[in-house]
């Protein structure tokens, strides 16, 4: 892969194509299996020889195809049973070992440990068959959410999951595309995006483009044929704050007449500067309902993004709830780029 921010795809030959016989046992003929070339400079990119690559929408097995072109080792997840036994025989007819289970995150593990989580995520509005059975047959099929906010909340929960297994350092690779529904557009794409973003460092974007045959359009029609899609490069890793910044934040706090205790890595560092710097800055707040409903107001004013668990909260909020989730995340980042991330939980609480 070289630093060009777009990669020009070219259909995958047809021994990799995933083979016909298999394409119409498929309720969807297969319409949303991808190409192996979409994957591979991925794959040669993001994980070493020999590393093993998890896809947690394994669909067809690309994926776990073009790791294995590569000589890395695939595994993956599948939440449809019959998709996952067209996974097995594709990768067999390859000769290819490399477990698919069934099965979705968070509830079921990963088959296996892995270095790099390379993925397509199932897209909102598809049209995939509805169940027949019992009712909640098909229950975790995200292509049956009919609300995009939960569709994007189930995302995230798997993503993460996909976090919490992967490596510090290691890469987690979504690929996504912008939506047309209902004669809008739905920014399918850039959602993703910015969750996953709250959950990894976003490192890149890189744009997936398709050769197409253009049609002319009547002037004024606004649509495409959206024949490129992103690869958003996501790692686990620890973000630097900054220091000065936090210091100052935290300065103006006290000035504002906040009480606040300072626990864990920071107050750590600020006594022995040698110590790891710190990822962010925990304090620990009186139990206290109108103070807090005013510290979250001082930080919404000053442009905080306000998060629990990675949600966007708006104050105020019933300090309940802040106990549920443990901590409130509250962080900015100035046009430098460098972040102020403060952690905020009750102090009763952390004593437990
Ligand atoms: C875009 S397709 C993946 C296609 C795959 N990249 C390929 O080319 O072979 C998305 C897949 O995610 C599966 N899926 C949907 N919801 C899921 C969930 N909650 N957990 C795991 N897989 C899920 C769908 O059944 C579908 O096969």
């Amino acid at each position: 892969m070289d630093s060009r921010s777009w990669l020009l795809l070219e259909p995958d030959p047809p021994q990799l194509r995933l083979p016909d016989d298999l394409r119409a046992r498929d309720p969807l003929g297969g319409r949303d299996c991808g190409w192996v070339a979409q994957m591979r400079p991925f794959v040669r990119h993001y994980a070493a020889p020999g590393a093993r690559v998890f896809d947690p929408f394994c669909g067809f097995a690309t994926t776990l195809l073009a790791a294995a072109l590569e000589g890395r080792r695939g595994c993956g997840l599948e939440i449809d049973p019959a998709r996952a036994q067209l996974a097995r025989e594709r990768l067999q007819r390859h000769g290819i070992d490399a477990p698919v289970a069934v099965g979705s995150l968070p509830d079921a593990p990963a088959p296996l440990p892995f270095d790099l989580c390379l993925t397509n995520v199932p897209y909102f509005g598809c049209r995939w068959p509805d169940p027949a059975g019992a009712p909640g047959a098909d229950a975790g099929q995200l292509y049956l959410e009919r609300d995009y906010e939960a569709y994007l909340r189930r995302l995230r929960d798997i993503f993460h999951a996909v976090r919490a297994a992967l490596p510090d350092g290691g890469y987690c690779i979504a690929m996504a595309e912008n939506l047309t529904l209902g004669g809008r557009a739905l920014p399918l794409a850039w959602d993703l995006a910015r969750i996953l973003g709250a959950l990894f460092v976003t490192r890149e974007e890189r744009l997936l483009c398709y050769a197409r045959d253009p049609r002319a359009l009547a002037p004024g029609d606004a649509s495409t044929d959206r024949s490129h899609e992103y690869a958003l490069v996501f790692q686990k890793q620890r973000e630097r704050i900054c220091l000065d910044s936090t210091g100052d934040e935290l300065q103006a706090l006290r000035e504002a007449g906040f009480a606040f205790e300072l626990h864990g890595s920071y107050p750590r560092w600020l006594a022995d500067p040698d110590a790891r710097a710190p990822a962010d800055a925990d304090l620990l707040l009186p139990d206290d309902q109108a103070e807090f409903d005013r510290l979250l107001w001082w930080l919404h004013e000053r442009r905080y993004e306000l998060t629990l668990w990675g949600e966007p909260v708006h104050p105020p909020l019933r300090l309940p709830r802040l106990r549920e989730h443990w901590y409130l995340r509250a962080q900015r980042r100035d046009r430098l780029g460098r972040l102020v991330r403060l952690d905020l939980s009750l102090a009763d609480q952390a004593a437990r």
